[in-house]
């Protein structure tokens, strides 16, 4: 079975060819470099470029596939969450070839797909109930998974997401944006207990905050009255900065992920999102002895790979997942 997926959900646009849970081209478009200047992702500019990107970003992965559009058994989108220009632009263009090509168009969640990418590539299967841990720009949320496509929410941010506050904390420290990466290369230059930052108390056992620590993290950095000039910031307390900052952040995620594996009996730990590219993640993981199932690290990113993966998964195991051109009452069904 051989899928197209295409994603657009936020700044990085993605084009993949699967066949039989393979890839055979994963092409995708960062818009980093545009939206560094800014220090975040401007809508606005983001949708433009999905825009420019996406049909030529098709041909190359068609080329790099050696595959044809006529070949193609399905064309799987990933409809959200995201921002909604973003999402338009890649939506209406899996339309028209869903209907040009008279090949069914599959809906796919966006966060579903970058668990799902953990599962891809692996050489076992992944067994459930399973814990799905969301650690990207826009979410960080703790599932229980019965099966792909079966979910109960745990727990989630309750105010900036977990790269998000990565990204603001770079963005204090006068670093480039997108901020994880270059706090967690920092970090290995500092010491983790410089400064006692940690991440947020919440009510509920599974949820999380990540905006308090952004606050206290600007506040020993400037002073709490802003008295510290920026150019007072040396090279090692921005290293020290990032260790704490990084150190106190894990250790929530790695202790909830622990807690809620023994509370639900999971057998199988599935992490997705930006933030599982960090090497200091995936290390502090692997020493809790969890049956850990961690994305490639080409798929860690929004790509279109986990998009097509997760379809052609859906499409095996008969679940809903057809968009359904109906009119008038146009709807979508997954
Ligand atoms: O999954 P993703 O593309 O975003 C959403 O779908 O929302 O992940 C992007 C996020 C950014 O916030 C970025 O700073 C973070 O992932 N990120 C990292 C690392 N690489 C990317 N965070 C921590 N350490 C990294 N190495
Ligand atoms: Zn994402």
């Amino acid at each position: 079975m051989l899928i197209l997926g295409i994603e657009s959900t936020c700044d990085e646009t993605g084009c993949a060819l699967v066949r039989d849970g393979q890839v055979l081209s994963n092409k995708i478009a960062s818009q980093t470099n545009l939206h560094e200047y800014f220090g975040g992702v401007v809508p606005e500019l983001a949708s433009r470029e999905h825009a420019k990107h996406l049909l030529p970003l098709l041909d190359s992965a068609l080329e790099e596939a050696k595959v044809t559009l006529q070949e193609l058994d399905a064309i799987a989108i990933a409809y959200g969450p995201g921002l909604i220009g973003s999402l338009l632009i890649g939506f209406n263009t899996a339309k028209v070839l869903s209907l040009t090509l008279n090949k069914p168009l599959l809906c796919i969640n966006h966060i579903e797909a970058h668990l799902f990418a953990a599962a891809m590539e692996q050489d076992r299967e992944v067994e459930f109930p399973a814990l799905g841990v969301v650690l990207s720009g826009g979410h960080t949320a703790l599932v229980k998974m019965h099966s792909f496509g079966k979910f109960e929410l745990l727990g989630q941010t309750l105010d900036d997401a977990i790269g998000e506050s990565f990204d603001k904390v770079a963005k204090m420290l006068r670093l480039p944006y997108p901020g994880g990466p270059v706090i967690e290369k920092l970090a290995r230059e500092g010491n983790p207990n410089s400064f006692d930052f940690r991440a947020g108390k919440v009510a509920k056992p599974y949820d999380f905050s990540f905006s308090g620590i952004k606050t206290k993290v600007l506040y020993t950095v400037y002073g709490q009255n802003g008295q510290i000039g920026e150019q007072e910031i040396s090279h090692s307390v921005k290293c020290d900065v990032a260790a704490s900052f990084q150190r106190a952040v894990f250790d929530d995620v790695v202790k909830k992920c622990m807690k809620a594996a023994e509370q639900y009996q999971c057998k199988s730990i599935l992490m997705g999102g930006g933030v599982t590219n960090n090497r200091a993640l995936r290390d502090q993981l692997t020493a809790t002895g969890l049956n850990l199932y961690l994305p490639p690290f080409s798929l860690t990113l929004d790509n279109g790979a986990m998009i097509a993966g997760l379809a052609a998964w859906k499409m095996k195991n008969s679940l809903p997942h057809e968009y359904t051109f109906s009119t008038p009452k146009t709807r979508i069904a997954f």
